[in-house]
């Protein structure tokens, strides 16, 4: 077994700051309660569930000698995340979508609580479903995010629920006894202000309801480039922006993209519950990596100030770097945001002369026009001289 440290561990290609860490002491608690269970089980039946950079995984692996990992994470940076930290460690971890392929045969599951009990649900809803009839899950975090509703949640889809020790303020619930429950996901709304269908995953943003900022821009979303005709929905969540774009505007192709597995499953379901499919293209894509440069005239974004449980704006700026190269010289980006970030400096650095277009008592939408790159303004003008 090569020589192996979860301080080692990074959260690269997410952001790194001083105050983010890739390793917590709930991710040791886990290791450390299911260690015994993680040695008896066997090839291939440890799975792990939300783990945020790898630690679970390779833990069980390269830790705990675990062979035949399989891996969900909601996030595609955490999955990247854990491919680069797995390099040269362990190369028994695999990642699958949440569902029968990850969860067929597990004896032991190793689950970081996500802080939705929505999402606890369907993950958890998920194991019981698919699982070993023998199978354990060892599902922790850190004290200050668990809540009595979460056990309840547990017992809704498991007949026995222990719980650990506390340790460094993180603790472990342990279900055992697997219960059969229908799948209530995605949830599927008809949002009557909208006219539309709004289907949901767990896991995603503001479930199958409209977000108060995300109605502010919906509010303004006719004035946004009426002429344009591509445009991205950046951060997608539930797919609420890309269809009530693509329904105002017949003309109009769109691309909804977002790095939560749970965003892309519940967009592409909202995107087809309203017959939206032929202009409406879904993506899973840490911010715009697969977007080519200057290819979209209008990107709409109402991006998270959550980096995990810590309030982080590295991740906005992040994709506001992205909209930049991703706009064609011109076109615009739209943003909502809570007033109190004042990210209109930024936006005016990174994209071009912003305006505000729109504010409540809690929210400001913005309109940033690309600047044209200083080069190509100089050729358009000594084009423009020759014309003359
Ligand atoms: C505030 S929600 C907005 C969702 C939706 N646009 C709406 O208005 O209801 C922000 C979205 O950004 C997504 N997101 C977070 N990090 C991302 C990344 N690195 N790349 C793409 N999307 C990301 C989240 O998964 C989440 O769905």
């Amino acid at each position: 077994m090569p020589d192996f440290s979860l301080d080692r561990l990074r959260r690269r290609p997410d952001v790194e700051a001083p105050n983010l860490f890739a390793v917590d002491a709930s991710d040791r608690l886990i290791l450390d309660e299911a260690s015994v269970a993680i040695g008896a089980a066997p090839p291939g039946t440890v799975v792990v569930i939300n783990d945020h950079y790898g630690a679970l995984a390779i833990g069980a692996s390269a830790g705990l000698g675990a062979t035949g990992v399989r891996v969900f994470q909601d996030a595609l940076v955490g999955e990247a995340a854990l491919a680069a930290n797995a390099r040269g460690v362990t190369t028994e971890v695999q990642s699958l979508p949440l569902g029968r392929e990850l969860l067929s045969g597990a004896t032991v599951v190793l689950l970081q609580v996500p802080r939705s009990l929505a999402e606890l649900d369907e993950i958890v809803g998920e194991i019981a479903r698919f699982a070993d009839p023998s199978v354990v899950v060892y599902a922790g975090g850190r004290i200050k995010h668990l809540s009595l509703t979460m056990n309840a949640v547990l017992t809704r889809h498991f007949g026995r629920l222990d719980v650990s020790l506390a340790r460094q303020k993180s603790r472990v619930l342990i279900a055992r006894e697997p219960l059969t429950t229908e799948s209530g996901y995605p949830l599927r709304e008809f949002n009557d202000e909208l006219g539309l269908w709004v289907c949901a995953h767990g896991a995603v943003f503001a479930g199958a309801k409209l977000d108060l900022g995300t109605r502010l821009l919906l509010s303004v979303l006719d004035q946004a480039m009426p002429d344009a005709a591509t445009a991205i929905d950046l951060g997608s969540g539930t797919g609420i922006l890309a269809a009530s774009l693509a329904r105002s505007r017949p003309g109009i192709s769109v691309i909804a993209t977002d790095q939560s597995a749970a965003a892309v499953a519940s967009s592409l379901a909202t995107i087809s519950a309203n017959s939206l499919g032929e202009r409406v293209t879904v993506v899973r894509d840490d911010c715009l990596k697969s977007q080519p440069d200057a290819s979209a005239d209008l990107i709409l974004l109402n991006p998270p100030f959550h980096v995990g449980a810590t309030v982080h704006t590295g991740l906005a700026d992040r994709m506001f770097r992205d909209a930049a190269r991703v706009l064609r010289p011109g076109g615009e980006l739209w943003t909502v945001y809570n007033s109190h970030l004042a990210y209109r400096p930024t936006l005016e650095s990174v994209i071009g002369s912003t305006r505000e277009v729109v504010r409540n008592n809690k929210f400001t939408v913005t309109s940033s026009r690309r600047r044209v790159p200083v080069a190509e303004a100089d050729s358009r003008r000594v084009d423009a001289r020759q014309e003359g």
